[in-house]
Parts: structure tokens; sequence; C-alpha cells
């Protein structure tokens, strides 16, 4: 089994919808994914309330700290594949992620340096509880909300920031997409988007598609626990 962990100190950079388009893509691509939801507000147990939810995918919410041990003992018991953790987006919260002891930590962050200080702040996080553990554990930054096709002179700055504190960056990026939003509010996936009319939703899926790819890649390239 994989475990992803997705950590923020800072709220709103973008975990739940990146956990939640991993989470798809994997089972799209047949495999089991149990997710744990340790957001006290509860925003990918609500997705999974709406319709059209795939059987290999699953929500278990751990509001509290207290409620962990519960929620994995359930996410387990449904034979997974990857487990995948979101997480609140505060120092505290973030936190969570040492309970998991995942494979690999991902931090989403808009192109902002007010969300690179954030970023290189989660990655001193991982670094330092791998230190304690004795054994690195992988992270790598996220770009998400990125304006397609745009590479801004402030993105790149925020780039050239992660890569001085030696912070990974994935190679691909999620753009903003309205298609990413919508599912929080329609449910299930992208093939219920494009049934609902919603636009852009092929641009949309090619995109989580390339995440998942890029996801993939990174974690074949660290220890399986
Ligand atoms: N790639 C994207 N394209 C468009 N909208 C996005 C994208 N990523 C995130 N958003 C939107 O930005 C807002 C914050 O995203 P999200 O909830 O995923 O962040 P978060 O880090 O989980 O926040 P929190 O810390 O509150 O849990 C949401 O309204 C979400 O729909
Ligand atoms: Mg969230």
């Amino acid at each position: 089994m994989h475990s992803v962990a997705f950590i923020s100190p800072k709220g709103g950079a973008g975990k739940t919808t990146a956990a939640l388009l991993l989470a798809l893509g994997l089972a799209e691509r047949g495999q089991r994914v149990a997710m744990i939801d340790s957001d006290p507000n509860k925003p990918l147990v609500e997705w999974a309330r709406l319709p059209g939810r795939p059987d290999r995918l699953s929500v278990h919410p751990s509001p509290t700290l207290h409620d962990f041990v519960d929620a994995r003992r359930e996410a387990l018991r449904t034979h997974p594949d990857w487990m995948i953790l979101d997480t609140e987006g505060t120092e505290r919260g973030a936190m969570v992620f040492t309970a998991l002891r995942p494979d690999l930590v991902l931090t989403p962050l808009a192109g902002s340096q007010l969300e690179a200080t954030q970023a290189i702040k989660a990655a001193e996080m991982v670094r330092n509880f791998g230190q304690r553990g004795g054994r690195p554990l992988p992270h790598s930054c996220l770009l998400t909300r990125i304006p397609a096709a745009i590479r801004s002179r402030t993105l790149k700055a925020v780039v050239d920031r992660l890569r001085a504190h030696e912070v990974q960056i994935l190679p691909t990026a999620l753009l903003e997409k309205e298609a990413f939003r919508a599912l929080f509010s329609a449910g299930a996936g992208f093939d219920a988007l494009e049934a609902a009319g919603v636009g852009g939703v092929a641009a949309a899926r090619s995109n989580a598609q390339a995440y998942v790819d890029a996801v993939l890649e990174f974690v074949q390239q660290t220890p399986v626990s």
C-alpha cells in the first residue's frame, strides 16, 4: 500500500482539491483508494455524500486526532492500494501526517511568495519529522491554481525560492479550472461533470491525469512502507 498526505500550514492552498483529484485519478486506473478526511469541516465527507462516488473510493472522517486510529482502521478494512490523507490548513492540522507515517507528503501552493513561505515551512516540518524517525520522508510541493499557459515573473521567483530551499516541486502544475471546483458541488468525477454539461471538462481531466502521472512517478522513486 502507498500512502500520501496533503499538508500546508496555510488554509485554502488547494489540498482538498488536489487530494480528491489524485484519488479520482487512481480509482479511474483501477486502484482501491481510501481517503482519511482529518479536516473538522469534512469537505471530503461532504463530497462523498453526493451521488456517484466510485465504489473503489471510500472516505473516512477523522475530525479530531482522537478519531484517527478508528478512521485508519476503517480505511484499512477496505483493503486499499492507496491511503490518502487530507488535513486542515493549520500548523496543528498539518501535523496529523505524523500519525499516518505516509510514503510521501505533498504541499499544494499557488504561485505567490506568501504561499511559498508556508510551503517551505511545510517542507521543514516533514524534514524534521523524517530526521527524528531516522528515515527521510519524501516531500514535494505542487503548484496549483495556475492560470493556464502563463508563467509569470512571480511564479518563476516562487519556483527559484523553493529550489533555493531544496524543496522539490512536482513537474506538473494543477491549473485554475472551474471544473475542479464543480466536483465539490456536483459530486462524483469528470464523467458526471461532462454529463451535466459543465464546460472545460476535457482540459481539466487531461491536466488532472498529467498530475496523477507526476505523483505516480514521484512515488516510484520512493520506498514502499
Ligand atoms: N486548481 C484549482 N482550480 C480552481 N479552483 C481551485 C483549484 N484548487 C483549489 N481551488 C479552489 O480554491 C479553494 C480552496 O481550495 P481547497 O479547498 O482545495 O484548499 P485547501 O487547502 O483544502 O483549504 P483548507 O485549508 O481550507 O482545507 C476552493 O474554493 C477550491 O474550489
Ligand atoms: Mg481542505
